[in-house]
């Protein structure tokens, strides 16, 4: 059996599923241990599972102090990163609180601070960090808007319904108040604006609240599907230039590919295409390996190599079924990106079309079809 390094240990899978599950059990446990009426044998189980999450985190943050210590990255250094903070936050506070004589019922509160890893743990929390990171900007302008609604409508309200109603907008924190739970359209009813011209400012608040918010949503939206294409197009940029076939473009022919194509992860026998169906895309072998059932005998294809292109070219359905004889990443090309990248680059159109033909050949397919779309015009090939 391979021997697992320290680091390998706490990156494998079983340790992630053990920390996975420590703070699964310590979020139920601290709400539970809170229970006036639990019986003594229950206390007593919830605290040995508390004490076993306690375990569990500080062998982590040990481990990962020992290993950064013998890194490049200094141990002070991952001590004060965001992910040492956290990790430190996880395991000190209760030991400490216990130690002063806090009692152990309040103690374990501080437990709650286990939540904070699951943003170390679930990698959509970090992206969420770099949406928020670079659109810092547009979020703050919807908060000033939010501010200026704010400020406006307290002091209009305060204006108009202090005489009124002196104990719901008898002060301009008041009014504030008023303004927060009315802009976040929380509205508790507790006040009421009771003048006419107080409603009208109301109904613009809640128009506002909802606008601001709305402005938000659309940001994150867009900086995540932003965030997401960067991140696709770094992983596939590497994928594209690492495919053979496509190795040879130059590199704004690769940056308009790289955009295009859409990575694929399969597993070891998974039916890609089928033999009769009608096909929309073709795909590059990135990695892995695939098995394209002709006669006489199948052909295996491996990374670099393409496959799908014959409907694409000929517009009939597809002329074998392929699947992959091994976990495998392919590069999806859909038929309409298909067509606008081959226009602009004829010489790949070329080659796929010849390859297409001697496939064809092979096969014993029909070579062309009245109805299928030709790619380059002129083309001496059919
Ligand atoms: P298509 O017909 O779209 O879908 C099945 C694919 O299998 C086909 O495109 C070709 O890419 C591939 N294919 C068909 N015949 C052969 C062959 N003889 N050798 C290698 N690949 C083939």
């Amino acid at each position: 059996m391979a021997k697992l390094s320290p680091l390998g240990l706490l990156k494998s899978r079983a340790f992630r599923l053990l920390q996975y599950l420590a703070l699964a059990a310590g979020l139920v446990a601290v709400p539970l241990i809170t229970l006036p009426d639990l019986d003594v044998p229950a206390r007593v189980l919830l605290n040995i599972v508390l004490w076993c999450c306690l375990a569990v985190f500080a062998c982590e943050l040990a481990g990962k102090t020992w290993l950064r210590s013998k890194s490049v990255q200094s141990e002070s250094h991952y001590l004060r990163s965001s992910e040492g903070v956290i990790d430190l936050l996880a395991v000190l506070p209760v030991p400490l609180a216990l130690l002063i004589g806090i009692p152990a019922s309040t103690a374990w509160l501080l437990a709650s601070l286990w939540i904070l890893k699951l943003a170390i743990l679930v990698p959509g929390l970090s992206m969420l960090g770099r949406v928020i990171h670079h659109e810092a900007r547009a979020l703050a302008s919807g908060f000033i808007i939010f501010l200026i609604i704010l400020v406006l409508a307290s002091v209009a309200l305060y204006l108009l319904e202090r005489a009124g109603q002196p104990d719901k907008f008898g002060s301009l924190p008041l009014a504030l108040w008023w303004a927060v739970t009315t802009l976040t359209s929380t509205g508790y009813g507790d006040a009421i604006p009771a003048t006419l011209a107080g409603r009208i400012i109301a109904s613009i608040v809640m128009i506002g609240g909802l606008g601001v918010f709305g402005l938000w949503t659309g940001i994150l939206a867009t900086g995540f599907a932003a965030e997401y294409r960067r991140r696709d197009f770094i992983r596939n940029w590497d994928l594209v230039t690492s495919v053979p076939f496509l190795k040879n473009l130059d590199p704004p022919a690769v940056i308009e590919l790289t955009r295009m194509l859409r990575r694929v992860d399969l597993a070891e026998n998974t039916v890609v295409v089928r033999r009769g169906r009608p096909g929309d895309c073709m795909y590059f072998i990135a990695s892995g390996e695939v098995e394209v059932k002709v006669e006489p005998h199948p052909v295996r294809l491996g990374a670099g190599a393409f496959f799908g292109e014959i409907a694409l070219l000929t517009g009939a359905p597809r002329t074998a079924t392929v699947t992959t004889t091994a976990a495998t990443t392919l590069l999806m090309l859909e038929v309409t990106d298909f067509r606008a990248f081959t226009a602009h680059h004829p010489e790949l159109a070329k080659a796929v079309e010849a390859e297409a033909a001697a496939r064809r050949n092979r096969s014993g397919a029909p070579k062309s079809h009245a109805r299928g779309p030709r790619l380059v015009e002129n083309s001496e090939k059919d």
